[in-house]
């Protein structure tokens, strides 16, 4: 149950107005109601009259609706918005099923690419905002009923394949099953390092490129060995960041029958055309670039392969909607996309989505680096984080012991790493700030845990069974507990708006402002020494609010800690 969709309904059939036409929005603060809509400004726009009489007369006509009285306290219109104060019987109703998972009713198909690292090189600090955003993604989705697909769309196929295998025949000492990612990217070094000076070794990466695209023997054996260690070391990332398991991690090669089809389909039906020795798809109409499908010494391009992968998913998976969890660099690459599939007739139907964000930058604002100037790697952030997690551990909990520590301080500080990504409009570049990712007191992890971790407590010293908070309790509440209890009964509307606007950040923010609401309550009201009634209440308030937390952090790949 959604409440801003409930109440939405009543306000569509009493205005005329079509569900999409208006807004119904949580209220930022307690003056404005629990729940606010524009329906006027829209309907007063539709007559040509002022919002503030048409709120009044609308505000009336729900005040008589029996149903409307029963989900509210009362409405209110406050400069033209229509305010609805929710009451205990309806906040009640939205608390018993808050933490719930939606039922998979609509059985629409969602697939989340995200992660996509390229084999040959540790995954890197670019490919952790993917990873982070696409896994919240993905559990948000899941958690609103969606079937969701997850897919690591590797780069394991063409140049990139050619290059290492002719790396590899060059300088390797090792069998090729024996290559560690390390070795593969230092020989990937050396080889483009060279590379300026050797255009024979352009020419030998080419050759082994067509090789692998004949599937000749050799070149697929070791082609697969490579591919194969590069993917346990993402998988071993993958776990100590704790994300979820992927449905598949297919990789550019997966696609490749397809995509040696692509351009001679394109050609024969007229989507594409020869230019200067390439084949290109004009986007005119679209105000694009054309999207170049073949050069003419090439076999195998990104953005053919990516247009093969929008024809074999359509035919396999048939999703509703895509998102492609990728940097902002790639924006370009993605409208480019969508619209030659467009063009192609591709996709009809689905919805495809650049899920973009920006760069981690340093303290200095810079784009993250080591002290040698080095590109950051995922292993070496996730170790600093855990190492700093680990004093403010110590300095918690001074009587627990080394591996007690160990445990809390990996879990604060992966933590951490991820909810400075996800308390952050993806959009903008982020900043690694330490402090303020590591901070007791500000809109961090540490924060969330400890205020989990403080209410949870209360619940078990008085050993009280988990349950949702009824009608009666929440009538023996005072007025700014009530306030509260609607503030966490509001959880799965901002869920919903996440996933509208693919923004987990919108979650991550409710969460801090629930987790200031609890600690600011619970220092002004008494729970384990309150009357048994009001006792009865606070207990079941701190529970439902802990359950929030626990499912919201949960959303964002975030798991509590019971004690810290
Ligand atoms: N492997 C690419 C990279 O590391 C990202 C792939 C993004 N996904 C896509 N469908 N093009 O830059």
């Amino acid at each position: 149950m959604f409440i801003a969709e409930s109440l939405k309904a009543y306000v569509a059939q009493k205005s005329g107005l079509a569900q999409d036409a208006f807004s119904m929005f949580a209220s930022e603060r307690p003056a404005f109601g629990d729940f606010s809509t524009n329906a006027a400004f829209v309907l007063a726009q539709e007559r040509n009259t002022s919002p503030f009489l048409v709120a009044e007369d609308l505000k009336r006509e729900l005040e008589e609706d029996g149903q409307v009285q029963s989900m509210v306290e009362r409405l209110e219109v406050k400069n033209g918005y229509i305010n609805f104060f929710l009451s205990p019987e309806f906040a009640a109703q939205a608390l018993r099923q808050v933490t719930k998972p939606e039922k998979r009713t609509a059985q629409e198909t969602v697939l989340v690419e995200y992660s996509s690292p390229n084999i040959g090189k540790t995954l890197s600090i670019a490919h952790i905002r993917s990873t982070i955003i696409g896994d919240a993604l993905a559990r948000i989705y899941k958690f609103l009923g969606y079937r969701v697909i997850t897919d690591s769309h590797i780069g394991d196929w063409g140049m990139l394949a050619g290059k290492l295998i002719a790396a590899y025949k060059l300088f390797a000492r090792k069998p090729v099953a024996k290559l560690t990612i390390r070795d593969m990217q230092d020989l990937y070094v050396r080889f483009t390092m060279d590379e300026k000076e050797k255009p024979e070794y352009t020419q030998m990466a080419k050759k082994e490129t067509v090789k692998l695209q004949r599937e000749e023997k050799d070149s697929i054996r070791m082609w697969q060995a490579l591919a194969r260690n590069s993917i346990k070391e993402f998988d071993r990332l993958y776990r100590r960041l704790g994300i979820l398991k992927f449905t598949y991690q297919h990789g550019e090669s997966h696609y490749r029958r397809y995509t040696e089809a692509v351009v001679p389909d394109c050609v024969k039906k007229g989507y594409a055309r020869q230019s200067e020795g390439s084949m290109i798809i004009d986007l005119d109409k679209a105000g694009l670039p054309p999207m170049l499908i073949q050069k003419s010494d090439e076999g195998f391009l990104y953005a053919t392969s990516d247009l093969a992968t929008i024809i074999e998913r359509e035919e396999t998976i048939k999703p509703n909607r895509v998102l492609y969890v990728v940097a902002n660099e790639q924006a370009l690459h993605f409208e480019q996309l969508f619209a030659a599939a467009r063009t192609c007739g591709l996709a009809q139907g689905i919805d495809l989505v650049h899920v973009k964000f920006g760069m981690i930058l340093g303290q200095d604002k810079k784009k993250l680096s080591t002290r040698q100037g080095r590109t950051v790697l995922l292993e070496e952030v996730l170790d600093e984080a855990i190492k700093k997690a680990e004093s403010i551990a110590q300095q918690k909990n001074p009587e627990l012991s080394a591996q007690e520590i160990q445990t809390i301080a990996r879990l604060i500080g992966i933590a951490s790493v991820k909810y400075n990504d996800l308390s952050q409009n993806r959009n903008t570049d982020i900043v690694f700030d330490w402090s303020k990712m590591l901070s007791l007191d500000g809109n961090s992890a540490p924060y969330a845990l400890y205020t989990y971790a403080r209410l949870a407590n209360i619940a078990r010293k008085a050993h009280a069974k988990a349950r949702a908070l009824g009608v009666r309790d929440l009538s023996r509440l005072e007025r700014q507990e009530f306030e509260l209890a609607k503030r966490a009964a509001a959880f799965k509307d901002t869920v919903r708006q996440a996933a509208q606007e693919n923004l987990p950040n919108l979650i991550a923010n409710y969460l801090y402002d629930l987790a200031a609401r609890s600690n600011a309550w619970y220092e002004q009201y008494p729970v384990l020494s309150a009357p048994a009634e009001a006792r009865r209440a606070r207990l079941g308030l701190a529970q439902s609010v802990c359950a929030v937390l626990k499912t919201g952090l949960g959303l964002l790949g975030i798991p509590v800690l019971e004690k810290i």
